[in-house]
C-alpha cells in the first residue's frame, strides 16, 4: 500500500491531495490515436497542498525532486497548466489568492508522469481546501485540462493513471474506455532515467507530422501497435511473464519505427536485455526520459538496476500490479 507523506508543518486548514506516477506498458504515443494502450500507477506520488495566501493571485513551491534542469524547462507550462485547472476549477485567485505547494516520493522527470501527477495532487488539493467535494471523475477531467498545459492534445492516459492508479486498460475514445485489469500478484520493473527532460508536445507534434507524410507506412504500424496490446493485455491478466517481456520488446521496436526512441533510451533497453530483463522499452513521450525494463523478482531487479547506475543512470525500483 502507497503510504503519500505530506509535510508535517502542513495547517490544519490547508487542501491536501495526491496524484500517482505512473509507467506506459504499452502504446505510447499510438494511444494519442485512439489504439488500445496499458498503463500502470508506480508507488510514488506527487503531493500537493493549498493554502491561503497574502498576496495576489497564486504562487507554487515546488519542492519536488526533479531531473536537472526539469523545473526550469517545464516552468512556463506549468503556469499555463495551473491557470487552466484553476478555470476548470472555476476558482478566481483574484479573489482567493493561494499558494500552492508540491512535494512527495515521485522524482520530477520525463517518461515517468510528473505532469499529470502534479495536475492530480492540484486538483485534489484545491477540491479539498474549497470544499468542492470533487469525484474521482472530476478530478481526472481537471487533471486532464491541467496536461493540456504540458502535452497540448493529451490521451488522457497519464491523469487516468495518476487520478485512479491501479493496471488500467485505456483507449482514448468519446467516452474513453478505462478499464482496471488484475494482476495474479505485483511485477517488479526498473525504470531507468536517460536524464535527459524531453517534450511531450513536440514528441507527440513530430508523430503527426511524420504519420501525415508516411500515411501508409504509419497505417501499417498502428495496426501491429492496436494487435500487439490485445496479446499484452491476454499475456498480462495470464501471467505470463516471458509473453509479457517479448511484447514489450516489439512495442519498443514499433516506438523506434515512429521515431520517438533516442540513443539513451535503446542503451538502456540494450543493457536490460543484456542483463536478463524479459522485455525492455522506452516509456512515455520518448526522445529521452524514462524507460522500463521487466525484472519479476528482486534479484532481478537488482541485478539490472545496479547495470544500469554502473554506467551512471538512475534506476527506479518499483512494481505493477
Ligand atoms: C505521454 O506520457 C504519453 C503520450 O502517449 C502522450 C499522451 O498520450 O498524451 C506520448
Amino acid at each position: 500500500m502507497l503510504l503519500i507523506k505530506f509535510d508535517t508543518n502542513v495547517g490544519p486548514t490547508m487542501g491536501k491531495g495526491s496524484g500517482f506516477g505512473k509507467v506506459i506498458l504499452f502504446n505510447e504515443h499510438f494511444t494519442v490515436y485512439g489504439i488500445p494502450s496499458i498503463v500502470s500507477a508506480i508507488d510514488r506520488a506527487t503531493t500537493a497542498t493549498v493554502e491561503p495566501f497574502e498576496g495576489t493571485g497564486w504562487t507554487i513551491d515546488d519542492r519536488r525532486e526533479a531531473t536537472p534542469g526539469y523545473k526550469e524547462e517545464k516552468f512556463e507550462q506549468q503556469k499555463d497548466s495551473m491557470e487552466r485547472i484553476l478555470k476548470a476549477a472555476g476558482i478566481d485567485t483574484t479573489r482567493d489568492p493561494i499558494k500552492i505547494t508540491l512535494g512527495g516520493s515521485l522524482v520530477a522527470a520525463s517518461g515517468i508522469g510528473a505532469s499529470a501527477a502534479s495536475c492530480t495532487a492540484i486538483a485534489r488539493a484545491l477540491s479539498d481546501e474549497f470544499n468542492l467535494g470533487l469525484s474521482d471523475d472530476r478530478i481526472n477531467e481537471f487533471a486532464y485540462e491541467g496536461e493540456k498545459g504540458y502535452h497540448g492534445t493529451p490521451s488522457g492516459i497519464d491523469n487516468t493513471a495518476a487520478t485512479y492508479g491501479g493496471l488500467i486498460w485505456f483507449v482514448r475514445g468519446a467516452p474513453n474506455v478505462i478499464e482496471q485489469m488484475k494482476l495474479e500478484r505485483p511485477i517488479e520493473i526498473v525504470m531507468g532515467n536517460t536524464g535527459l527532460v524531453a517534450d511531450t508536445k513536440a514528441a507527440v507534434a513530430g508523430v503527426r507530422e511524420r504519420r501525415e507524410k508516411y500515411l501508409e507506412k504509419y497505417d501499417k504500424l498502428f495496426k501491429e501497435a492496436e494487435g500487439l496490446a490485445h496479446k499484452a493485455r491476454k499475456a498480462l491478466e495470464g501471467y505470463d511473464m516471458n509473453a509479457v517481456g517479448k511484447l514489450m520488446d516489439e512495442n519498443h521496436r514499433l516506438l523506434q519505427a515512429i521515431e520517438v526512441s533516442c540513443k539513451e533510451l535503446d542503451f538502456l533497453v540494450a543493457l536490460a536485455r543484456e542483463q536478463g530483463a524479459f522485455g525492455a522499452k522506452m516509456t512515455g513521450g520518448g526522445l529521452g526520459g524514462n524507460m522500463v525494463a521487466l525484472t519479476p523478482g528482486k534479484d532481478l531487479q537488482e541485478k539490472v538496476a545496479q547495470a544500469m547506475e554502473r554506467e551512471g543512470f538512475e534506476a527506479l525500483r518499483t512494481g505493477i500490479g
